[in-house]
């Protein structure tokens, strides 16, 4: 199996799951606890049903939206997610360049392996940098500036992980940054001599741009969920979210908001944007679907800010139904990182492409020409 051999999410991840030692790969496959929430994030899809409309001359479509401030080809980004070095040696920066070819956003993490600068320098396209609030309060600062500095677009704090989930895969398979050697884990590595040369004879692994402020965790092997309970503040509030509002002063989104009280605050301290999301199904187990959440806080805020579905998202038709119901755009998480670890830079353009050509080809299919055509008219719920 290869790259040619990817049709879609399953087959990405199916190659990944060849390519990468199993505590990687279980590290972005699974979910918290039973992984209930993991797995209605894409069932929750199916509570509804598209209803086309036929006859009206599709044959220009446009795909394009504004998200964040951004101008995208089409409407699904890649949520940022951290440490892309653990599935490809080139980490980030394959990733940045593989959305900025395929004209969509991307973004990197707290807990990136590669630094701001350096992603600045590397590319013209939309990016955001999505923050976590540590302990080190002067880390939320230095963050923030150095954004500035590189040409970031748009910034989004992370508010559903004051806690590590409950991610019982990555207790069993020993994973942790710096991927170690364990007894357990060594002949995974070893049955993948592909990953960990490339592993062996590239860049080192570290969290590049906290790696000068935090004295623990961005060098030594830990536990991502070690990491998170020792460095991340659980005494984050809403002061502190306006705070970071205030001080990036431009396109802000708050990510893991799931109830419409909460998308009504991030209004309140000037948010542009909220991510329902439930971090992949990573967090708290037993949450609802974003999907399941969307129209009413579509209903309650959707006038006022941007409403973007992050969670579940595996083909063309979800992002449809989304924004049938109203999110101005979609992003995944899981899918590309599955085709980064699958193919590098090549991978991600690959389901991106893919991706795009779906939502495309769907769209035809509804007769509609823009994304503006997608409303609630289009969609149905199953009684
Ligand atoms: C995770 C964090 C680090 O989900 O975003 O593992």
């Amino acid at each position: 199996m290869n790259l040619n051999d990817c049709y879609n999410f399953n087959d990405f991840r199916k190659l990944a799951k060849k390519k990468l030692p199993s505590p990687i790969f279980h590290y972005i496959d699974g979910g918290s606890d039973d992984e209930t929430t993991l797995r209605r994030n894409t069932e929750s899809f199916n509570n509804c049903d598209l209803v086309p409309n036929v006859l009206t001359d599709v044959s220009k479509v446009d795909l394009s939206t504004t998200v964040l401030g951004q101008k995208i080809d089409f409407p699904l980004f890649l949520a940022a997610t951290a440490m892309h070095r653990l599935y490809h040696h080139e980490g980030e920066r394959a990733t940045a360049r593989a959305a900025e070819k395929m004209g969509t956003m991307f973004g990197i993490s707290t807990m990136a392996t590669t630094s701001i600068e350096e992603i600045g320098k590397l590319t013209k396209g939309p990016k955001l940098f999505q923050l976590y609030i540590h302990k080190d309060r002067g880390l939320t600062d230095n963050l923030i500036e150095r954004c500035k500095q590189s040409g970031f677009n748009s910034m989004c704090l992370t508010v559903d992980t004051v806690v590590a989930g409950n991610r019982e895969r990555d207790h069993r398979t020993g994973f942790s940054t710096p991927p170690r050697l364990t007894l357990g884990s060594l002949l995974s590595f070893a049955l993948h001599p592909g990953w960990t040369l490339n592993n062996l004879l590239h860049k080192k692994f570290e969290l590049a741009n906290i790696v000068h402020m935090t004295d623990k965790g961005s060098k030594i092997d830990k536990s991502v969920m070690d990491y998170i309970n020792e460095q991340f503040d659980p005494s984050m509030s809403w002061k502190d979210a306006e705070y970071c509002v205030k001080k990036w002063g431009g396109p802000f989104a708050l990510k893991g908001v799931m109830s419409v009280e909460d998308a009504k605050r991030a209004i309140d301290i000037g948010c542009s944007a909220v991510m329902i999301s439930n971090h992949g199904g990573r967090q708290l187990d037993g949450s609802r679907a974003p999907f399941d959440q969307l129209a009413d806080i579509v209903d309650a805020v959707g006038d006022k800010i941007e409403v973007i579905l992050d969670g579940g998202v595996k083909r063309g038709t979800h992002v449809l139904k989304a924004l049938a119901l109203g999110a101005k755009a979609c992003s995944f998480g899981k899918g590309y990182l599955f085709a980064l670890g699958a193919g590098g830079q090549r991978g991600v353009e690959s389901i991106l492409q893919k991706m795009h050509d779906e939502i495309k080809r769907d769209m035809i299919l509804m007769g509609c020409r823009s994304l503006k055509e997608l409303n609630r008219s289009k969609i149905i719920y199953r009684k």
